[in-house]
Order: structure tokens, then sequence, then C-alpha cells
């Protein structure tokens, strides 16, 4: 039978997360079977609710599905709410009961899979006291499930993670970074090692750069407090940004396994060229956003402090020091209030050596210049590949012009396909953590990522320096330019 049997404990229960991601996710798990009769789902919070009141929150998250109400109702009853002051050990006795019981009503095996879905500061004592309450069973599984942040910097992840080593073994706990539940992003691997002419060109005899937009239309919304300590490099950068390169640039796994990939992806981690701060400010850019008609300016944002230097767009060169990267440059970037909400990874390979169809000599402009050939792997909202190729002009005469080659994934199976939380809900239910992230992969994405923002605290920013709806600001352009090279991607 394809059904899984666990119980979750989701620690902040009533927060926004669970409601529009977890919620959702566990029910279509639930519709395709994987989960049935065995399972149930403790949700905690602070504040004191009953178990009607949760079943509503329940329903009301699944509103959208327009689902059967039958199926909604069967599915909630499976949920009970525990209110849970996560710093008091006799609430965990309390939990511990009321977890024993319902493995016992729902014949849960002693499967644990324990969600922290919280204010990170809390994730350590969650932990602790799991352990030291043995809410931890020795006759199942027991996984925990850590949202990000992962730490503020180096120093405090490394504190968080031996906080959760102390209770968890590294095979017990999954890092999420949804970006690793894409569609896309897993399809890395699969054009990359599925597909000769791709990995035979994938190194820097013929790729000339590589360039990686994670774009959003939207401002900070509600999640001003937390943005404002944050910014985009540490957002978006440290984690997605870095785990897709990690994608994009390791070598061949042995096998397509958890520990294989690991292993690789650590090792381009680790080969990221760590920046010097004088390297720090020619190679990275940020951004804030400025005022434009109805749109506030960043700093005038609500619940964001009036002199903020916060980034909201970063933009920058990465550089890889190994035999397979090296002098190829990646281009990332990422930023709020830009011109549209997109991720996309451009490679762009070199041109030509000769271009012999460039022969006329009185042609002094670059006008008959071969394009590179551009691979681009949409990731959101299309889903789908295109390849810019050189071909000649249908007609008399001979000239060369780029043309498109274009795959969309069916929009009806993209439409069917689950959403990034529901894939590593049911990964972590299999004990695959594959798109997870490891803890080695988290040091050294912090590790690079700390040199650029101990630099730019220590340097005061010229902000707002972008208008909303635009790309980011110029120096980001220029960046690429003083290379000789270009954006793909232009408002
Ligand atoms: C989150 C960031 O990790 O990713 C948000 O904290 C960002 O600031 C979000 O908006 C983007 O995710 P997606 O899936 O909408 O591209």
């Amino acid at each position: 039978s394809k059904e899984k049997i666990a119980l979750f404990t989701i620690f902040g229960g009533t927060g926004d997360l669970a409601q529009r991601k977890l919620y959702p996710s566990l029910f279509k798990l639930y519709q395709k079977g994987y989960l049935q009769d065995h399972f149930a789902v403790i949700g905690t919070a602070r504040r004191p609710w009953t178990d009607e009141h949760y079943h509503e929150i329940i329903t009301d998250s699944l509103a959208s599905l327009d689902a059967d109400a039958e199926k909604v109702k069967a599915f909630a009853s499976h949920f009970y709410y525990q209110s849970h002051d996560v710093t008091d050990a006799q609430h965990y006795v309390t939990l511990k009961r009321l977890s024993e019981t319902l493995d016992a009503q729902y014949g849960l095996q002693g499967n644990r899979i324990f969600y922290l879905a919280m204010a990170p500061n809390f994730f350590g004592t969650i932990a602790q006291h799991l352990k030291s309450e043995n809410i931890l069973t020795n006759n199942g599984f027991n996984r925990v499930i850590i949202e990000k942040p992962f730490g503020h910097d180096f120093e405090s992840a490394k504190v968080l993670n031996d906080e959760l080593t102390a209770t968890f073994d590294e095979n017990q706990v999954y890092r999420i970074d949804h970006y690793l539940g894409k569609e896309m992003i897993q399809n890395i691997s699969a054009i990359r090692f599925g597909n000769n002419i791709w990995e035979f060109l994938w190194n820097n005899r013929y790729i000339s750069n590589v360039q990686i937009t994670l774009s959003e239309k939207l401002g900070v919304e509600e999640r001003a407090v937390y943005y404002d300590n944050s910014g985009a490099l540490r957002d978006m950068v440290q984690n997605h940004i870095l785990q897709i390169l990690s994608l994009l640039t390791m070598d061949q796994p042995v096998e397509f396994t958890e520990n294989d990939i690991n292993i690789e992806k650590v090792k381009a981690l680790r080969s990221l060229r760590p920046y010097t701060p004088a390297e720090v400010a020619d190679n990275f850019v940020r951004g804030q956003y400025a005022a434009d008609g109805d749109i506030k300016d960043y700093r005038s944002e609500d619940k964001i402090s009036p002199d903020s230097n916060t980034d909201t767009f970063v933009a920058g060169k990465v550089m890889i020091d190994n035999f397979r990267w090296s002098g190829v440059p990646f281009y990332v970037r990422t930023g709020k209030r830009l011109a549209d909400k997109f991720t996309r990874i451009d490679v762009v390979f070199k041109r030509p050596i000769v271009n012999i169809f460039n022969h006329d000599n009185n042609a002094s402009d670059s006008t008959n210049e071969l394009a590179p050939n551009v691979l681009t792997i949409n990731v959101e909202p299309t889903e789908g590949f295109e390849l810019r190729m050189n071909a000649k002009c249908v007609g008399q005469g001979f000239a060369t012009t780029p043309i498109q080659l274009d795959y969309d994934h069916d929009s009806e199976a993209t439409a069917n396909s689950p959403e990034a939380y529901e894939r590593l809900l049911h990964d972590a239910l299999n004990g695959d953590a594959t798109n997870f992230t490891h803890w080695q992969e988290v040091a050294y994405s912090w590790k690079f990522v700390d040199v650029i923002q101990k630099y730019w605290d220590e340097h005061t920013p010229d902000f707002p320096n972008y208008r909303p709806g635009t790309m980011g600001p110029a120096a980001s352009d220029e960046l690429l330019k003083r290379d000789g090279n270009e954006w793909v991607y232009k408002e």
C-alpha cells in the first residue's frame, strides 16, 4: 500500500505557513491516498483554541481547493489542537500524553514527524525538550522538519545545528528549502545527466556565463519585521540561489541518491571563491526600492525603520574555483518590487570562435556577429526550456539570425503536479531528504554570504536606488557589462 503512517506535530500550527502551505499539502496527500486512516496531526501554538475551532481553520485553509465537503470533514477530524508554551517542560508532558493516545487510536506505530514552523529562536528549545521529556519514540521513526531561515549567519546556524543534533542525528533533520521541491529545479539534474549534448558542454570551455534570476513583483507585504532583519542576500541568496547554483555546477553523482548528490553539492559549495572586502564591493550590488506612484518606498513601508539599510535587491558575480568552472562567472540576482514575478536560469554558451559568415570587410559594425546559444530553464511561472540558436534567414542570399526552440510543460500536467510543499512532505514521510538542505551545504553557503553581509554592514549604502517595476539598480547591468556580458532577460 502507498499509505504512510505518522503523527505530525506542528509547532506553529496557527501560523500563516501552516494555513497557506502545510494544511493544503497534507490534504492533497490525503486525497491521493498517501495519508489514509493512520495519520494524525497535533497543531500547537500559544493561543487557547478548541479542536472545533482548529477544524474550522483547517477547513478554511482548504477553501480554494474546492474539495468534497465530506472528504474535508473526514480529513479535519484527524487534527488536534494543543495549546503549548515551548519553553515550559510541563507542557511537553501533556503533548507526550496526547501523542500516545493518538498513536493508540490511529495505529501510528511510533512514527513521528515534528514540524518546526515558528520563530527560529525557539527551534533549539523545542528540540531540547523533545529529548528531555522523552517525546521521541523508539519503536518508529523520528524526523524533524525545519523551516527557514536556518540561522542568520554561520555562527548562529552552527549554534542552532548543535542544538538540533543534540537531539536528532543529521539523517533525521529535514531542512526546508522549498525551491528544491519545484518541478523545474528538480529538472536541472534530469537535463544535465540525461543528455550528452548538455553535460559534454557543461564547463568552462563552452559556457561563457550562467545567470540565475529570482524576480519578485511584490514588496515585503506582512513580513516586514522578519525581512528588515534579513534582506535579499540572506532571504534568497544564502539558501535558494546557492542551492540552485550547486545543482547547476556539481559534478555527476555516482548514483542519483541523497548521499551521492549531497557529496557533490558540498564540493561545489566549498569551491565558491570567497571574496575579500574589496572584491565584495566590485562583485556584489545591493539595492533598495524607491517610491513610485502609489507604491511606497521601502523605508516608508509599515514597520520598517525610516533609515533602514536593508537590501531589497542583490545582484552578484559568483566564481567557482575548480577545474570545471574556473573563469566562468555565475551572475545571480533577486529582489522585491521588480518588473515581474518569475524564476529563470540562462546558460550562455561561448560564441563560435570564428564567424565565417562575417566576411564583408565593409561591415565595421557588429550587426553580423553571431549571437551566443542560450539554454534557458524557465522555473516559474512558465515551466519549460528555451534554446536560442543561429540559423539561416529564409530566402535569397546568406545571412544568419537567432531563432528559438521552445518547450513548455503541458499546462494540464503542471496544474495537477504537486506543489513544492506537497512533494517535500511526501519525501519526508518516505525518509528521503534528497531535496532538503544538509548541514554542510548550509555551512558553506553562510560562509560565502557572511563576507558580503559584513562588508555591507560596515559601509553605508546610497539608498533608495531603484524604481519599482524595473530590474534593479543600474549597477546590476554594469556588473555584467564590465565583463562584456549582459543579462539575457531585460525588462
Ligand atoms: C521565501 C522568501 O523563501 O521565498 C520570500 O522568504 C520569497 O521572501 C519567497 O517571497 C519566494 O518563493 P516563491 O516560491 O514564491 O518564488
